[in-house]
Formats: structure tokens, C-alpha cells, sequence
């Protein structure tokens, strides 16, 4: 008698969520490599998606949403994906990134990195008790600022350049992985492996 065959380890997949929110392409290019990465050791298929392009959310098993930061905060359209879906995120295992320049920071500046790390998605924290949050640094460019932003920024004596640091978003992208594919199996999911709809390409 022949047997069906197995099914294939793709089927059996933890559907992962990388949504981001940027406007010069650092969150992007971190949303991105940690999809690389988390894919890399199987059993995880990943989708990367801005936010706004999040069609169906409730495929997902796992989400990793992260965001620029401006002014200290979170951008409004990643905000918006979050609350919009806080009930969903609140049942899921969730990471949150965000993407500001704290190594850009100089001198007494430095003490602001870990506050701000707090700052920018302290009630996000506290609605949807995420995994963890890591606040990484991305590229800064005098053309990305307005000009008092500029003047600030000198004030600070910042320097701009790119202060994305890959061993680290590496290393927290392990983390995840470690802890997407040592999960039990969760009784409030969506189908793993099944049929079920998807977003993104
Ligand atoms: C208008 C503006 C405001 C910013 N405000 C902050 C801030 O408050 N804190 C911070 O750490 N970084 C701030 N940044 C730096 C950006 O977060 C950083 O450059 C990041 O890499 C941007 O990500 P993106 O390339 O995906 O847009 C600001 C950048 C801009 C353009």
C-alpha cells in the first residue's frame, strides 16, 4: 500500500508578519533582513509588507512590526496598524522594532537612548505585552531633515551616516527565530500550514 506523502515542511510553516513603517528605506532594509534571517533556519515563511499594504492580518501567527521613529514617536500609519489591530496582536506573539539614530547621539545625548526607547512605544508595551521591543539605529542624511531639523541636529553635534548595525539586528533576529520555532502550538491561531489566505506578494 502507498502512503501519502509527508507533508512538505513548508506546509508546516509558523507564518510570520514583518510589517514596517519608514520613509528613506532603513526600516525597510532591517524589516528585510530579519525576514532573511528568520527564514534562513526554515520551518518560518515570512512575508515583509509596509503596513498599509497588510490586507489580512489574521494569517499571520507571529508578527514583527516595526517603525521609524520621528519626533520621538512611532510614524502615525504604524501606530494606526497596531491599535487597528490591537485585539488580534494582543492573542499573537508580537516583536516590536523601531528604527531612530541612537548612535548618533554624542556625549550627555547618550543618556536619551534608553528613554527614548521607552518613549516611543511605551503604551504600545503596555496593550499588546510584546515579546520585546528593540530600538535600532538607521541612516541619517542632512537631506532627510528640515532645516531646523538640521540645526538641531548640529546643536547636538550629531553626525550623520549610516549607524545600521547588522551583528545586532542579527542577533535579535535569532532571538525570534529561536523563539518562533520552540513555540507549542497555539489553540487561538490561524490554520498554520492550511490553505488559508495570505497577504502580500
Ligand atoms: C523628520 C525626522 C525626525 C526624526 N526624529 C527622530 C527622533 O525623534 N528620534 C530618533 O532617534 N531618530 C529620529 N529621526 C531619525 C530617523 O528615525 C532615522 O534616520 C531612521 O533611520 C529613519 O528610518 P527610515 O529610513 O526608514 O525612514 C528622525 C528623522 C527625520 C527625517
Amino acid at each position: 500500500m502507498t502512503t501519502a506523502p509527508e507533508p512538505s515542511r513548508r506546509g508546516d510553516a509558523v507564518r510570520v508578519l514583518v510589517a514596517f513603517a519608514g520613509v528613506h528605506g532603513s526600516t525597510r532594509s532591517i524589516a528585510e533582513h530579519i525576514a532573511g534571517r528568520l527564514e534562513e533556519r526554515g520551518r518560518v515563511r515570512t512575508d515583509v509588507l509596509p503596513v498599509e499594504a497588510v490586507s489580512d492580518p489574521g494569517a499571520y501567527d507571529v508578527f514583527v512590526v516595526g517603525s521609524a521613529v520621528h519626533g520621538m514617536a512611532w510614524l502615525p500609519e504604524a501606530r494606526t496598524f497596531v491599535l487597528r489591530n490591537a485585539g488580534l496582536l494582543a492573542r499573537r506573539d508580537v516583536w516590536l522594532f523601531s528604527v531612530g539614530m541612537p548612535a548618533a547621539l554624542r556625549g550627555p545625548w547618550k543618556a536619551l537612548a534608553p528613554q527614548e526607547s521607552d518613549h516611543v512605544v511605551g503604551d504600545l508595551i503596555e496593550r499588546l505585552s510584546p515579546r520585546d521591543h528593540r530600538l535600532f539605529s538607521g541612516v541619517i542624511a542632512p537631506e532627510h531633515l528640515p532645516t531646523t531639523g538640521r540645526m538641531r541636529f548640529r546643536a547636538m553635534g550629531l553626525r550623520y551616516g549610516d549607524y545600521r548595525d547588522w551583528p545586532s539586528v542579527d542577533a535579535w533576529a535569532e532571538e525570534i527565530g529561536r523563539a518562533v520555532r520552540d513555540r507549542p502550538p497555539q489553540p487561538d491561531g490561524p490554520p498554520t500550514g492550511g490553505p488559508g489566505p495570505r497577504s502580500g506578494p
